[in-house]
């Protein structure tokens, strides 16, 4: 079992912080995730910093902006050494289609309805159920040029027969008293299909970062 499967989440805006929590990891056991947050405040200061201790980098954008602005958005973090990338589903086919045509070597993942979003936020927004929402996406995703799809463990089923790289954060091996609800052990979602789980605090705010390292791999 390759441990690169892992993908070690970054939250936090605060350099000193992410270099020490980096201290602990290895780039040969996992990725790490950047997200907002983290590049915003510290942009290309954390992405050299990772590439210098060659570490695999997800730049997690969510991109959703008409096609040309997110293929600008796209060329523009080429110069940086980043592995994977996001944008949303949602954007639509143009958006998705202009987004892979840039994305060149950083493989370019869907993000399809964020877990936050509860059925009756679906419904409100765009009147129909979550399931339906989430295979129309799906459909789109499958017929594009996308290389993978972010979502949660719960997912997992509906992806069987999807062919790209499965990407899903909201694990937890022991419970967390904490905002992920609909989470998933990572056992069970390697088992279900997950070719990378994002761990983020479990990781993170451990006392032994190794020994949960090895836990979720
Ligand atoms: O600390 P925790 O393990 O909950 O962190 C999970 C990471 O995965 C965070 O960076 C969060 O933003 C991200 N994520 C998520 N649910 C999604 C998409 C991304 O928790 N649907």
């Amino acid at each position: 079992m390759s441990n690169k499967r892992l993908i070690v989440a970054l939250d936090t805006n605060n350099l000193s912080k992410a270099k020490e929590i980096v201290s602990h990891l290895n780039p040969e056991q996992c990725m790490v995730k950047v997200g907002l947050e983290l590049f915003i405040s510290q942009r290309e200061k954390i992405l050299e910093y990772l590439t210098s201790e060659n570490f695999e980098i997800f730049l997690d954008l969510k991109l959703h902006d008409i096609p040309n602005t997110v293929s600008k958005a796209l060329q523009a973090i080429q110069e940086f050494n980043i592995s994977m990338t996001t944008i949303h589903l949602k954007g639509g086919k143009d958006m998705i289609k202009a987004a892979s045509e840039t994305a060149g070597d950083i493989r370019l993942l869907g993000v399809s309805i964020l877990t936050s979003l509860s059925e009756d936020d679906i419904e409100l927004t765009y009147g129909i159920p979550f399931s339906n929402l989430f295979q129309r996406l799906l459909g789109i995703a499958q017929e594009s040029k996308i290389d993978g799809l972010v979502c949660s463990s719960h997912e997992l089923e509906y992806l069987k027969e999807f062919k790209g790289i499965k990407v899903v954060p909201g694990i937890r091996n022991q419970v967390l008293d904490d905002d992920q609800k609909r989470v998933m052990s990572s056992s069970e979602a390697y088992a279900m299909g997950a070719d990378y789980i994002v761990v983020g605090r479990p990781i993170t705010d451990a006392s032994d970062i190794q020994k949960k390292i090895m836990e979720y791999s």
